[in-house]
């Protein structure tokens, strides 16, 4: 079966980048020129998904205008002769109905916001990306794991080693090794503390669940935080179905991290030719002067 419909939870605050975030939605924020919900927008559209869902909230309307023609912009570049510009800002609108948007109205956590876009998605697998997890990779990461897909047929995240005394940051696994690069999923805990997690074996925001998994988010149990956990009812709907972690191919940067967003945009902003000297110079520049210092 194939997946078509992909889940973008877009609903969150964005507290760890305030004040930038006060008045404009951290997906928003930029990577290079980009902003990083674009980036996931393009890699699902690349892997084949056919229906985008924003579950946003309050406050993300510059959202939903990026992903929409802006007419005077586009006749403003065209009458300037920008025409590179034009094509970028243009070929960034999905085809009218591509976008479906719901809202969560409460921020009762990641499991509570997949939970409200279950109407839409109905009784078929589906991916789920979170944007501020930005991997830098030739294949799609959701195209990497749709090919897995195809032959488990059951839900699968993404999964990445972390430094053990990160765990508190993540989705963790108890799993075994079955094949290259994907494991099968024993038992899985939402942000244990070092010492006390099965493994470092850390889920990264790319899933693809089945639709069962609304039957165990509907519950409403709330776990790690006080949310409503995704990772919990992925933990209950194991007790039913097999559940896999594949170990992508990819760099990821964590851009709901300070430190992590400005590594992004460094990494990428290397890889472009008319940035990457000049940001080389200054980089060693502000080093030196540091050390000077
Ligand atoms: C969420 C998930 C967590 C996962 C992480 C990946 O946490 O709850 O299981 O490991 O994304 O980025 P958050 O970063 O929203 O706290």
């Amino acid at each position: 079966m194939k997946i078509r419909k992909a889940v973008f939870p877009v609903a969150g605050l964005g507290t760890r980048f305030l004040p930038a975030t006060k008045a404009m939605a951290k997906e928003m924020l930029p990577v290079v020129d980009k902003p990083i919900i674009q980036y996931a927008v393009e890699e699902a559209l690349d892997a084949g998904i056919e229906q985008i869902i924003f579950v946003t909230g309050r406050g993300k309307k510059a959202l939903e205008d990026h992903f929409d023609h802006s007419y005077e912009l586009e006749l403003s570049l065209r009458n300037k002769k920008k025409n590179d510009l034009l094509k970028q800002v243009e070929q960034l609108v999905p085809e009218t109905g591509t976008i479906v948007y719901t809202r969560q109205n409460e921020p009762l956590g990641l499991g509570h916001a997949i939970w409200c876009a279950r109407h839409i998605v109905g009784d078929e697998p589906f991916a789920v990306l979170l944007a501020d997890d930005l991997i830098k990779t030739k294949q799609p990461v959701l195209s990497q794991m749709m090919q897995r897909f195809d032959r488990l047929r059951a839900s699968i995240a993404a999964v990445m080693e972390v430094d053990k005394d990160q765990t508190d940051k993540y989705g963790i696994l108890d799993a075994d090794p079955i094949e290259d690069n994907v494991v099968r999923v024993r038992g899985m805990v939402e942000k244990p503390p070092p010492g006390e997690a099965p493994s470092n074996l850390a889920i990264i925001g790319r899933y693809i669940l089945t639709p069962e998994i609304f039957h165990f988010l509907g519950k409403k149990k709330t776990g790690a935080g006080g949310e409503i956990q995704l990772t919990d009812a992925m933990e209950q709907l194991l007790k039913t179905q097999p559940i896999f972690g594949y170990k992508f191919e990819g760099t990821r940067f964590d851009c709901g991290d300070k430190a992590g967003f400005q590594m992004a945009n460094i990494a990428f902003a290397m890889e472009r030719p008319e940035i990457r000297e000049k940001l080389l110079a200054f980089i060693r520049q502000v080093d030196q002067e540091q050390a000077r210092n």
